[in-house]
């Protein structure tokens, strides 16, 4: 390396978040190599696995220590610098880290490193001139596409974008040190950038889709003001909208989320360095619509996957369904022809249960039946090789009573995916009496490689999003009684943000199958509890949903659009008269909080049953799992957001006014009278 070229390092793993100490550090490292007349250039670097991923986000909302240097000040002193400073990237540079960089002269990048800025997925905009300077090397349209979306690129696509300037085909630090002795003072933020009103007004059609997500929108405007301001009042505008947005309930409640995400994985009696069995091969069994989603997650994953039908023909057409599937993602882009034949090549079928017999992992996907299931994991007990983890998909049935099927419950667990199953992110894997810690670890393990997020939930009717659900649900119906229609219901939870309300969703699923389960319970349903007839008098009618052209709401033939029926509007309303409801008007206000307060509730008495570990996992689950919108961190969260006093109060006249169902949980009421929140 040359002598004349100082090389900069910033050191704080894990990522080399740039908090206070390393941006202190990194400004009298500066000072040090401008004051050094040997020095003529300068790298800087990170230590470790990458550059940076950013600024420290658990120092968001708390007052830096004085003289440190802020992140924009230490970004203006590079940019300043009167000695050429070269960015050299492996690994990630991310929100900060790669702000960082675009204040150096040039940026070189190892061909795998990955950049961009994904402030928006916190809900914040970069706010260390990233809308700024970003725009005056690859033009507004391109930076609304990559600030608005959050995602990280490929350095050769960065590469091919102009804001890395080398790619690196050998050792990064030569290359970055040649760089540096041969690179001017480009300041990025002195270069023209020319506006573009029809691609902000594309992008911002596009934020409009993200429904009460305000930071896309807070991006576009501070992109847009790098082109039509001056370029001082740019960066002002830029920092005004990021402090406004950093302490937002939104970016609180995403950053509450990111954090989730991570601590999922952490089982207090599952220490990090519990053995793990590897999957290198998988077994499905059932190829219906469960076990057909599950095995295109093994298979989008690289890892072979045989799918075991009991019946020939269902086989045939299970296996048909998945290839459309995928044909369909081709013909959208999403997929490659080469992705096309490499998943297909690793998906086989059979009716042959012996050939799951070396598989390191068989999910059980067949009829919600206990015998049926039963049945299923003797036979695989019989065959599955010493130390094959067996899995059950079940939704609702005892995964312990399952595991007793077999001679070796350790290795039995529940992985209940969610429909569509390779397409929905959550994975809720059920912990059994007596599964061991190393299948617990080995799934959380498979769940990364399947790009899944894993919470680990107890053994407990509808474990724990579908046990919320019924909550939920449950209030729906008894808002119909009272005297709101489905369709204001559906709108209510649908404006609040999440994907589709309790109807249109139900439609979409199918009312026959919740039907047959009440059946089965009216015997042994406590009378005493208030119970809606109104589902079941809609599937007395042979309305089940969009299956049949009918349900909740009516359907035009072969379109899915819910359209208010007034023939429900007469039922629902015939069911409050004969129950001498007097029917009244619901705001939106009031229907989300009837609905969501239930699910709070619920999950309120799932974290003291312990079916949940902590209360940022049952955020998770409805998150990844039914679509309750990110920007609100969850459903607790949400709670502690109100105000858990707010809820508990409004919980409490629900009880008065509906009776047992929506008694408050004790702990819910514990921490109303003690004045505390749900994230401790
Ligand atoms: N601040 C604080 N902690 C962070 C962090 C950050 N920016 N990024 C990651 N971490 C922590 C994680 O919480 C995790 O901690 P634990 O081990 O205690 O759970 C640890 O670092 C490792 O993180 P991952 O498990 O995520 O590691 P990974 O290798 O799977 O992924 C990554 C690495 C792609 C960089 C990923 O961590 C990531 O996406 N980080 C966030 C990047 C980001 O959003 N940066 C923007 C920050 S905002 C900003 O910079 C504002 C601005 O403009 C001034
Ligand atoms: P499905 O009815 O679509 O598929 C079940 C498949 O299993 C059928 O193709 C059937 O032929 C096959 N099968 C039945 N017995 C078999 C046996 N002994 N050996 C081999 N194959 C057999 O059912 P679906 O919806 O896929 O559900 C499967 C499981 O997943 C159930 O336990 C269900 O509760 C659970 N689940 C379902 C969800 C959904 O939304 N449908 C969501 C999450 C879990």
């Amino acid at each position: 390396m040359s002598d004349n070229v100082r090389v900069v390092f910033i050191d704080n793993p894990p990522v080399n978040g740039l908090g206070a100490a390393v941006r202190t550090y990194l400004m009298n490292e500066l000072e040090r190599a401008l004051a050094d007349e040997k020095v003529e250039a300068i790298v800087l670097s990170g230590k470790g696995k990458m550059f940076s991923a950013g600024a420290d986000i658990r120092e968001f909302g708390k007052e830096p220590s004085f003289g440190t240097p802020s992140l924009p000040d230490l970004i203006d002193a590079i940019e300043r610098s009167k000695k050429p400073v070269v960015a050299a990237i492996h690994g990630v540079a991310a929100g900060g880290g790669l702000e960082l960089a675009l204040g150096c002269h040039a940026r070189i990048a190892t061909p795998d490193a990955r950049l961009g800025l994904p402030e928006v997925t916190l809900g914040i905009i970069p706010g260390a001139g990233g809308t700024q300077r970003l725009p005056r090397l690859i033009g507004i349209k391109e930076s609304l596409g990559l600030i608005t979306e959050g995602k990280l690129i490929p350095a050769p696509k960065a590469h091919a974008l102009g804001f890395v300037d080398e790619i690196a085909s050998g050792d990064l630090m030569s290359a970055a040190t040649a760089l540096a002795s041969r690179a001017t003072l480009r300041r990025t933020s002195e270069l023209p950038v020319a506006d573009d009103p029809s691609a902000v007004a594309e992008a911002r059609k596009a934020a409009a889709k993200s429904r009460g997500f305000e930071a896309p929108l807070a991006a576009i405007e501070a992109i847009q003001a790098a082109a039509t301001l001056p370029k001082d009042q740019g960066f002002r505008k830029e920092r005004e909208i990021f402090l406004k947005l950093v302490s937002s309930d939104q970016s609180k409640a995403l950053r509450h989320v990111f954090f989730a995400e991570r601590e999922s994985a952490k089982i207090p009696d599952v220490p990090p360095e519990t053995k793990t069995k590897d999957v290198a091969s998988a077994g499905v069994i059932g190829c219906g619509t469960m076990g057909g989603g599950i095995a295109m997650c093994f298979a989008n994953a690289g890892i072979p996957v045989v799918v075991v039908e009991g019946d020939a023909s269902a086989l045939e057409r299970g296996l048909e369904r998945i290839r459309g599937l995928y044909e369909s993602s081709m013909s959208r882009g999403r997929i490659s022809k080469d992705d096309f034949d490499k998943r297909m090549s690793l998906l086989s079928g059979t009716t042959d249960f012996s050939r799951v017999s070396q598989a390191d992992i068989v999910v059980e996907a067949v009829f919600e039946e206990m015998l049926v299931k039963k049945n299923v994991f003797e036979k695989l007990d019989s065959i599955c090789k010493e130390g094959a983890i067996l899995a059950t998909n079940t939704s609702s049935l005892d995964v312990n009573e399952i595991a007793l099927s077999t001679s070796r419950p350790s290795s039995v667990i529940g992985t209940h995916f969610f429909s569509p199953a390779n397409v929905m992110k959550l994975l809720e894997c059920v912990r059994g009496t007596e599964t061991s810690k190393e299948t617990i670890a080995s799934v959380f393990q498979l769940a990364k490689k399947l790009d899944k997020v894993a919470v680990l939930v107890g053994v407990g009717d509808g474990f724990v999003g579908n046990r919320m659900l019924y909550a939920y649900r449950r209030q729906a119906d008894f808002l119909l009684e009272d005297g709101a229609l489905p369709h204001e219901v559906d709108q209510a939870v649908v404006d609040f943000g999440l994907p589709m309300g309790p109807y249109a969703m139900a439609d979409l699923a199918g009312l026959d199958i919740g039907w047959a389960v009440r059946k089965r319970q009216e015997a042994t349903r406590p009378k005493h509890l208030r119970y809606s007839t109104i589902p079941d008098r809609i599937c007395e009618l042979g309305r089940f949903g969009q299956k049949t052209g009918a349900g909740f709401y009516r359907y035009e033939k072969g379109s899915r659009t819910p359209i208010p029926d007034p023939e429900i509007a007469a039922l629902v309303e015939g069911v409050s008269r004969e129950l001498g409801i007097e029917r009244r008007s619901f705001t939106k206000e009031e229907i989300v909080e009837r609905c969501v307060y239930a699910l709070i509730n619920e999950g309120a008495r799932v974290l003291e049953e312990g079916i949940a570990l902590r209360a940022s996992d049952i955020d998770l689950v409805w998150i990844h799992g039914y679509g309750f919108p990110r920007y609100r961190g969850g459903p607790m969260f949400y709670a502690d957001t109100v105000g858990v006093k707010k809820v508990y109060d409004a919980v409490s006249r629900f009880h008065v006014e509906q009776g047992e169902w929506m008694r408050p949980a004790p702990l819910l009421e514990r921490l109303a009278r003690e004045g505390g929140a749900f994230q401790g």
